[in-house]
């Protein structure tokens, strides 16, 4: 008998595929393989296609290469970061790629896993890392970052406006035991929000602190300017993200790359002479209400594809 998984559903999968031209290329990197859901559709949609897979939790490698099998002679997994794609390439002994994508944020099968606590609704140790050998994590944040530096990531990173509120209350929690678990910080916040209001608060206060645990930003601001080095001239880089940060990092960034010039505005002409090294493919895209109705998860997904020059 075969068990089946419930793998992670791949959000907008058909205009990530369309906007990067998968029936017309022959690499592709998957910057977050997770279950593989984006790599099978590349790799079902094109019988010449080769796929690079990152991903930085262990356990998403190993499924997506159990899933994947059957495509072992075009497809190759990498445990990593996204943020060392110019490493890997190089590892790798690959000079260009045709087509880049990040799905970023975690998985179904990650965030269903108690064991890595990335869930408010059940108890699991405070851990919240995707992988990889980082030495901070949740219960460090929770138990060891003063009440200023708890209240400025939530607000911040969760953008939670209870947040003083919220840290002032894991100060007075920590204080007598510390806080180990998933179910103990959901508890404090529980305490601390009124009841029509705290699953949101939770929602928020986890996803600050996994940003943090996870060092999120940072990564997708140090991966951008590498996949685009990596791209071939004409080659196409997808991002899907799900909060603003994310998405205003992107747009930053490839704002600065499409309109590049710094001459001061009352200048008639350009005379600093950059030029544009991209151009939009795809300004912003959202899932569609049937896509949202039949994956919840979809409902704050932002596309944005790019085209180097
Ligand atoms: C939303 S899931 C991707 C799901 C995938 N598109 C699919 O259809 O199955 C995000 C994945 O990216 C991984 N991830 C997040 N940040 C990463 C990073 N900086 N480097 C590599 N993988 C990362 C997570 O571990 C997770 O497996």
């Amino acid at each position: 008998m075969t068990m089946s998984v419930d793998y992670h559903i791949p959000v907008l999968i058909e205009r990530v595929a369309q906007g990067l031209r998968i029936e017309q290329i022959r690499h592709v990197w998957d910057g977050t393989l997770g279950d593989g859901g984006y790599s099978l559709f590349f790799l079902k949609n094109s019988a010449t296609i080769r796929v690079v897979g990152i991903d930085l939790d262990r356990d998403a490698i190993k499924r997506a290469e159990m899933r994947l099998k059957r495509y072992a002679d075009r497809f190759q997994a990498v445990e990593g970061n996204f943020s060392d794609i110019d490493a890997v390439a190089v590892q790798l002994g690959i000079s260009e790629a045709d087509a880049i994508v990040v799905d970023l944020g975690i998985s179904r099968l990650q965030v269903s896993d108690p064991d890595k606590g990335f869930m408010f609704s059940k108890p699991g140790p405070l851990m919240m890392r995707m992988g990889g050998a980082r030495s901070i994590d949740a219960k460090t944040i929770v138990n060891e970052w003063d009440e200023s530096d708890l209240a400025r990531l939530i607000r911040e990173y969760g953008e939670e406006r209870h947040a003083r509120r919220i840290a002032r209350a894991i100060v007075w929690a920590r204080s007598n035991d510390p806080l180990t678990t998933t179910d103990q910080l959901a508890q404090v916040i529980r305490r601390t929000i009124p009841s029509d209001r705290a699953v949101k608060s939770l929602a928020r206060v986890f996803q600050a602190i996994r940003i943090a645990v996870n060092d999120e930003l940072e990564n997708l601001r140090s991966f951008l300017p590498k996949a685009l080095e990596l791209l071939a001239p004409g080659g196409r880089l997808a991002v899907v993200s799900y909060h603003s940060l994310e998405d205003r990092i992107c747009k930053e960034f490839f704002t600065s790359q499409i309109r590049p010039c710094t001459c001061p505005p009352e200048l008639p002409i350009c005379i600093c002479g950059r030029q544009p090294t991209i151009r939009w493919v795809e300004r912003l895209a959202r899932p569609s209400a049937e896509e949202v109705l039949n994956n919840p998860n979809a409902r704050s997904a932002k596309l944005r594809i790019i085209e180097k020059i």
